[in-house]
C-alpha cells in the first residue's frame, strides 16, 4: 500500500526555490545561483566516446522502452562507481527527483515521523508532509555555520522515527560530515528503528577530505541518491540514481509503473558515457569551483563584517548572511533587474537574511556577479546614511 503521495499534487506544499527560479533563471546574464557546476554540452560529451555517441551510433539506437530498473550499462558503471554495499542495487531515475518521491512514496505512512537535516531542500521535507508524516528538524545551526552536530540529531530521534533524512555536503550551506561524523551518524540509525535516506546530491563535490563513502557499505537500512545534475554538469539529461535495498526494490517499480515507467534509451546512452568518464567532466569543474570558494570567501572577509560567510565543506553553494539585512529578497530582485545577475534568496531555505551564492562558473561571471552584490550593497549603505544623516 503506497501513502498519501497517490493522493495528488494538492498534498504537496509549495517549492519556493523552484517558484524564484522558474522564469528568473531563463531572464539572467550573469548566473551565480547554481548549486551545480557550471554545465557541460553535448558535444564535450560526444568527445569523450564518439564510439557511442557518434552519428552513426545514435542512428542506430532503437527507441525501445527501457527496463523498470534502469539501462544494465548505466546501472553497472553508477554501480562501479558508488560502489554500493551489500544487498542494495542501483535504480536509475529521472533525476534524483524522481527517486526520491519513490522512496517517500514507498516508506512514509502517516503519523511517521521523519526527522529531515534543516534547512532542507524542499523535496527532502515536502515531500514528508505530503505523505503525512510529521517532520521532526534536526537543526544546522546558523550560529555554528550550519556545521551538522550529532547530539541535535540524538535529541530529535525517537523510536517513533521512520525515516532520517540528510544531505551531505548540504545544499544550500555547503557543510557535511566528515568521515568520523559520518560513522557516527550511521551508528545512531542503526541503533535506531529508522530507515536513512541519503541525498548525496553533491557526494563528489567536497574540498577538505575525500568523498563520503556510500552508507549502503556500512548500514542495511538505507537508500542513498546520487544525480547527474550537480557534480557532472549535466542537469538538462535529468539522471539520477537510488541505491536501495533489494527487498524494497519490486515496491519502487510498483509506484514507477505510475509514474514514469523506465528512462529513455538515448538518455540513458548519454548517461552512461557521462558515468564511464566521470572523472574527466568532474575534476576540472571541480579544480576551478575551489579557487572561486577561495575568491568568494576573500570578497566576503573584504566587507568589514556586512557579510558573514561559512566556509562551504563541499557543494559548489555558499550561504552568506547579509549583517545589515533581515530580509535580502529585494536586494535579490534588485540584482536581477539593474545588474541581470541571478543568485537565490535565503528565505526560500527559512533564512532570510542569508543569500545563496554559486561559485562553479567561469570567473568571469563570478567577478562580475560578486561585484554586483558590491555595488548594490554599497548603493544601499549610502543611501541610508543620506537618508539618517
Ligand atoms: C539536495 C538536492 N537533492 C536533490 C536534488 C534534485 O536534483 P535532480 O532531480 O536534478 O537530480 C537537488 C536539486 O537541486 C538538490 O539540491
Amino acid at each position: 500500500m503506497t501513502g498519501p503521495l497517490g493522493a495528488g499534487p494538492q498534498a504537496l506544499p509549495a517549492a519556493p526555490l523552484e517558484d524564484w527560479l522558474r522564469e528568473r533563471y531563463f531572464q539572467a546574464k550573469t548566473d551565480i545561483s547554481s548549486s551545480g557546476v557550471h554545465n557541460y554540452t553535448f558535444g564535450e560529451l560526444r568527445a569523450l566516446d564518439p564510439a557511442l555517441l557518434g552519428t552513426r551510433e545514435l542512428d542506430e539506437l532503437m527507441f525501445r522502452d527501457g527496463p523498470s530498473l534502469g539501462d544494465e550499462r548505466l546501472r553497472a558503471a553508477v554501480a562501479a562507481r558508488v560502489r554500493p554495499g551489500p544487498g542494495h542495487v542501483v535504480m536509475t531515475t529521472h533525476g534524483s527527483s524522481e527517486a526520491l518521491y519513490l522512496a517517500f512514496a514507498a516508506l512514509v505512512r502517516p503519523g511517521d515521523e521523519v526527522v529531515v537535516a534543516t534547512p532542507a531542500y524542499h523535496s527532502l521535507s515536502g515531500l514528508a508532509t505530503a505523505a503525512g508524516a510529521s517532520l521532526r528538524p534536526w537543526p544546522l545551526r546558523p550560529e555554528n555555520g550550519f556545521a551538522p552536530d550529532l547530539d541535535d540529531l540524538r535529541a530529535v530521534l525517537s523510536d517513533r522515527t521512520r525515516l532520517v533524512v540528510v544531505n551531505f555536503p548540504h545544499n544550500p550551506s555547503g557543510a557535511c560530515v566528515d568521515p568520523r561524523g559520518r560513522t557516527e551518524l550511521l551508528d545512531l540509525v542503526a541503533n535506531s528503528q529508522a530507515v536513512l535516506l541519503w541525498d548525496g546530491a553533491f557526494t563528489d563535490l567536497v574540498h577538505d577530505h575525500p568523498p563520503l563513502a556510500e552508507p549502503s557499505q556500512d548500514l542495511d537500512r538505507v537508500l542513498s541518491f546520487g544525480t547527474l545534475s550537480k557534480a557532472y554538469g549535466l542537469p538538462g539529461l535529468r539522471v539520477g540514481w537510488c541505491v536501495v535495498p533489494q527487498g524494497l526494490v519490486s515496491e519502487l517499480v510498483r509506484i514507477r509503473d505510475y509514474l514514469t515507467l523506465s528512462l529513455s534509451p538515448l538518455v540513458e546512452r548519454v548517461a552512461a558515457v557521462a558515468v564511464e568518464h566521470a572523472d574527466a567532466l568532474i575534476t576540472p569543474r571541480l579544480t576551478e569551483a575551489r579557487h572561486n570558494r577561495r575568491r568568494v570567501l576573500e570578497w566576503a572577509a573584504a566587507s568589514e563584517g556586512a557579510i558573514d560567510c561559512p566556509v562551504p565543506r563541499g557543494g559548489v553553494t555558499a550561504f552568506p548572511r547579509f549583517t545589515a539585512h533581515t530580509d535580502v529578497t529585494d536586494l535579490c530582485e534588485r540584482l536581477l533587474a539593474r545588474h541581470g545577475v541571478l543568485v537565490v534568496p535565503g528565505r526560500v531555505f527559512g533564512q532570510a537574511d542569508r543569500m545563496r551564492i554559486g561559485f562553479s562558473c567561469p570567473r568571469p561571471e563570478l567577478e562580475r556577479g560578486l561585484a554586483a552584490i558590491s555595488e548594490e550593497l554599497g548603493t544601499h549603505a549610502r543611501g541610508r546614511r543620506r537618508g539618517t544623516g
